[in-house]
């Protein structure tokens, strides 16, 4: 068992069972307990959780609907109206047992019910284990726009234990590596040869790799707790990300680290034309991704619509286009303004790439 304390919340690496969740459970031993799952780790991971931690069986299980379409108000709703009902107080604790939506949900509901109560996060995605569970931003989606409504409130610890993986469907996996991927591109070149070399699902989840994208994530986050500056790197592939992601929702959905995968290649396309990243990084950044996500071709006619979509990015500011630029595999710069030309050149060569047969 290793432990990262990250802005005052204790991250447990390791198996659940090996002592640090017995202390807290011993801690919160007298409080109500209610345990947030959605319908997959419902099936998956609640019944090792009750089996191993017979002291949870008297806990409350709030069964949420899976589904980023569920991190929605209505949602919160119904769970807090439960909470009251079982007349849970002030100091009981909310366990968050599932992906980034149910920590993202989870985490917003304790933050704000009775003016906040203690909740922790058991990350069950690999997603949520090396990104969405860490760094206190909770929330919830409105109008199609996603994390409109949300707090920044730590969780009072956060227990990352790999097993939980092992139902995790493949696609997920690769939705977690795509965010790993950016953590190295960012900040940590050595990090990056060791990435871009893992093919199978197992070697994906490396308790070590998990720790890496963990302690990168910690290193930004506590320089820049409020994302005035440093913090907007995490934000690399997610301008051009977020758009094709809201673009193909309503055609042939993907997976937001498909979405950000394609928006690495474009920004690290952007990056390149601009002089700042060198030709030889962006090809090896391209061969990386290509290997692992498919390309999608993106119809000429929904470049504008693409570009209106980043305009209107909560993260941009006054209408600009702003990109995260790779200098080099492992450094990068924030708020670099892009002209609309820039932008559409980049899509245009995302979809060549997957005219040529990738
Ligand atoms: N708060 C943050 O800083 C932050 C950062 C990144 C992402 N996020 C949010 O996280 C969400 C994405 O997270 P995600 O990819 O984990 O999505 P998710 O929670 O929807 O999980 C993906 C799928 O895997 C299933 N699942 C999770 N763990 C499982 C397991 N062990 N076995 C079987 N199935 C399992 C879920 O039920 C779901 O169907 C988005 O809403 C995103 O906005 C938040």
């Amino acid at each position: 068992m290793m432990t990262i304390q990250f802005n005052g919340t204790p991250i447990h690496l390791g198996s659940l069972e090996s002592g640090p969740f017995n202390a807290l459970l011993e801690e919160y031993s007298t409080r109500k307990k209610v345990i947030v799952v959605d319908e997959n780790t419902h099936d998956c991971c609640l019944e090792y959780l009750l089996t191993a931690f017979p002291s949870l069986e008297d806990a409350e299980v709030m069964l949420l609907p899976a589904g980023e379409e569920n991190k929605a108000l209505e949602v919160c709703y119904q769970v807090w109206s439960a909470m009251l009902e079982y007349q849970i107080n002030r100091n009981d604790l909310v366990i968050n047992l599932g992906g980034g939506v149910v920590t993202d949900l989870g985490g917003f509901i304790a933050s704000v019910y009775k003016r906040g109560i203690d909740f922790i996060h058991i990350p069950t995605s690999l997603m949520g284990m090396v990104d969405a569970a860490i760094g206190g931003k909770n929330g919830v989606d409105l109008n199609g726009l996603k994390n409109i409504i949300g707090t920044i409130t730590q969780p009072k610890a956060i227990f990352v234990d790999s097993g939980f993986l092992e139902t995790l469907p493949a696609e997920e996996i690769f939705n977690g590596y795509a965010e790993m991927l950016k953590h190295a591109l960012i900040l940590d070149a050595a990090y990056w040869n060791q990435l871009k070399v893992l093919n199978t699902e197992e070697e994906l989840i490396q308790l070590t790799n998990i720790i890496r994208s963990i302690e990168l994530k910690k290193q930004v986050v506590e320089a820049d707790p409020t994302e005035k500056g440093k913090r907007k790197l995490l934000n690399f592939g997610h301008s051009l990300g977020h758009a094709l992601e809201s673009y193909f929702l309503s055609k042939q959905a993907i997976a937001h680290g498909h979405a950000v995968a394609l928006g690495m290649i474009g920004e690290s396309y952007v990056s390149y034309k601009r002089g700042v990243l060198a030709v030889d990084e962006y090809r090896e950044i391209e061969q990386c991704i290509i290997r692992v996500f498919p390309m999608l071709e993106i119809p000429e006619e929904a470049i504008e619509e693409l570009i209106e979509l980043m305009r209107n990015d909560k993260k941009n500011e006054r209408n600009t286009l702003n990109f995260v630029l790779l200098e080099c595999i492992g450094k990068a710069q924030v708020n670099a303004e892009m002209t609309s030309s820039e932008v559409g050149e980049a899509l245009l060569h995302l979809s060549l790439l997957a005219q040529h047969g990738n």
